[in-house]
Order: structure tokens, then C-alpha cells, then sequence
């Protein structure tokens, strides 16, 4: 089954106002009539609003980095799905290991924002990845599938249509060192295979499961060109207008 390809930019918090504008100007400018690719900027909270005026009308899409799962009220500091969805996301990235290390989410966090975000609306990119420690001691599949079963806790199947994982070693974030293009094939069998168990094969087949981690516009094809790599999750080289495009390019093939 030939899935579309996805790739975002996760600016992570990075940019200013002014330049939040002209790296969404810039993307948008070079990627006028491109659609062999699905698109998606996450900048930061502050300039969501923005760059989804600089891409209003065009294919490509917003998401944000964080949704905390209540309705309004006392939550200090904290941004639910609905204020996400009335400044123009459609996304919203869940899980990723920057905000399970350093912030310290749990798992049980986590299962609860993937279900808010998607009850609500939003389609969540849910990222899992092992540290280097883990995959040395042969438990990369472990993880995994404890990050899955743990994640997609109570997901009814009716809503993951709204669900994209990102498979995200951890040692390969913000590092320069990738997983191969052979490690990320195995790795993304292993998540399509446990997700058909979790659901169905039908779901599993429509699951579009993006790679992250040092991808970059020389590494990108061949990342991409995996059968089962369905996109990439993009960090640093998201930040030059020319290198994410130059990886969505490489995403249509
Ligand atoms: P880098 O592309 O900078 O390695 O970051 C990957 C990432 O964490 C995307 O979410």
C-alpha cells in the first residue's frame, strides 16, 4: 500500500518572531504548488499564530510541540487542544524524548495528551525511540513496544486515522550520527507489526510512520526510500528554509 509522505519541522525552541516569519515565508515560497509531500511546521507556542498566517491557504500545515490534556481552568502555563485548534494546528507532537528526559513525562502523561489532542480534533505525532544504552543491551524492540502499549492506552480505533509515530532513537537526536536507513526499516517493521496487534492490519497499513533524528537533506532519500520509512520528523535541518525543503523534495523521491 503506497502511503503518502509526511515530513514536519520541529523547531523545537528555536527563532524569534521575525524569524519564525521568514523561515515559514521561505518554506512556503519554495514549496508553492508542492503536494507530492505532506508538510508541517511546529514552531514554538508564541509564534503559532504567525506562521500559520504565513501559510494560510497553502498545503502545508501547522503543529505544535506540546497540549496539556484538560479542558480550561487552573493550569498555570499550560496550552490544551482547543486553544491549539483555534490558532490553525492540525498537529501536535507528543512523546518526544526532550520532553520525557528533561521535563520528566511519564508515560501515563503522555497515553493522556495523545487522547485529549485526538478526542479533540488534532492529529498527534507520538514519538518513541530507544537510548543508545537500550539498543547496546538488545532491547530497542522492548522499548518500543512498552512505549506503544503504554501510549495507545485507551486510543479508540476509530481515532487512530489521526495518529502519525515518529520513530526516534534517542541517540541519533541533535547528534549528526542517523540510524541507517537499515536500522530505521527494522525498527519501523517492528512498530507497524506491533501497532496491527494493538489494532488492526488494515490501520497498520495506513499508519504513516515518520524517522527523526539527524536527518538532513544528504541522508534523506535513502532514510525515505525504505518501504516502510513514511517520512521524517525534522529537528535541526528544519531551521533553513533551503535544508527542509531540500528533505521534503527528497521525500517525493
Ligand atoms: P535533529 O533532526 O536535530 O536530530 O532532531 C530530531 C528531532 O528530535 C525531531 O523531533
Amino acid at each position: 500500500m503506497s502511503r503518502k509522505k509526511f515530513v514536519a519541522g520541529n523547531w523545537k525552541m528555536n527563532t524569534t518572531s521575525a524569524g519564525a516569519k521568514a523561515l515559514a515565508s521561505g518554506v512556503r515560497d519554495q514549496l508553492a504548488g508542492f503536494d507530492r509531500a505532506d508538510v508541517a511546521l511546529c514552531p514554538p507556542f508564541p509564534y503559532l499564530s504567525l506562521v500559520a498566517d504565513a501559510v494560510r491557504g497553502t498545503a502545508i500545515a501547522v503543529g505544535a510541540q506540546n497540549v496539556f490534556p484538560e479542558p480550561q481552568g487552573a493550569f498555570t502555563g499550560e496550552v490544551n487542544a482547543e486553544m491549539l485548534l483555534d490558532v490553525g494546528c492540525r498537529y501536535v507532537i507528543v512523546g518526544h524524548s526532550e520532553r520525557r528526559t528533561i521535563i520528566g513525562e511519564k508515560d501515563e502523561l503522555i497515553n493522556r495528551k495523545v487522547r485529549h489532542a485526538i478526542q479533540h480534533g488534532l492529529h498527534v505525532i507520538f514519538c518513541i525511540g530507544e537510548t543508545l544504552e537500550q539498543r547496546e543491551a538488545n532491547q530497542t524492540e522492548s522499548v518500543l513496544d512498552n512505549q506503544l502499549t503504554w501510549g495507545l492506552r485507551e486510543v479508540p480505533k476509530d481515532q487512530v486515522d489521526r495518529l502519525i509515530i515518529a520513530y526516534e532513537p534517542v541517540w541519533a537526536i541533535g547528534t549528526g550520527r542517523n540510524a541507517t536507513a537499515q536500522q530505521a526499516q527494522q525498527a519501523h517493521v517492528f512498530i507497524r507489526w506491533r501497532f496491527s496487534q494493538i489494532y488492526d492490519n488494515d490501520s497498520a497499513q495506513r499508519l504513516v510512520i515518520q524517522y527523526g533524528g539527524s536527518v538532513k537533506p544528504e541522508n534523506a532519500a535513502e532514510l525515505m526510500s525504505q518501504p516502510d520509512v513514511d517520512g521524517a520528523l525534522v529537528g535541526g535541518a528544519s531551521l533553513k528554509a533551503d535544508s527542509f525543503v531540500a528533505i521534503v523534495r527528497a521525500a517525493a523521491g
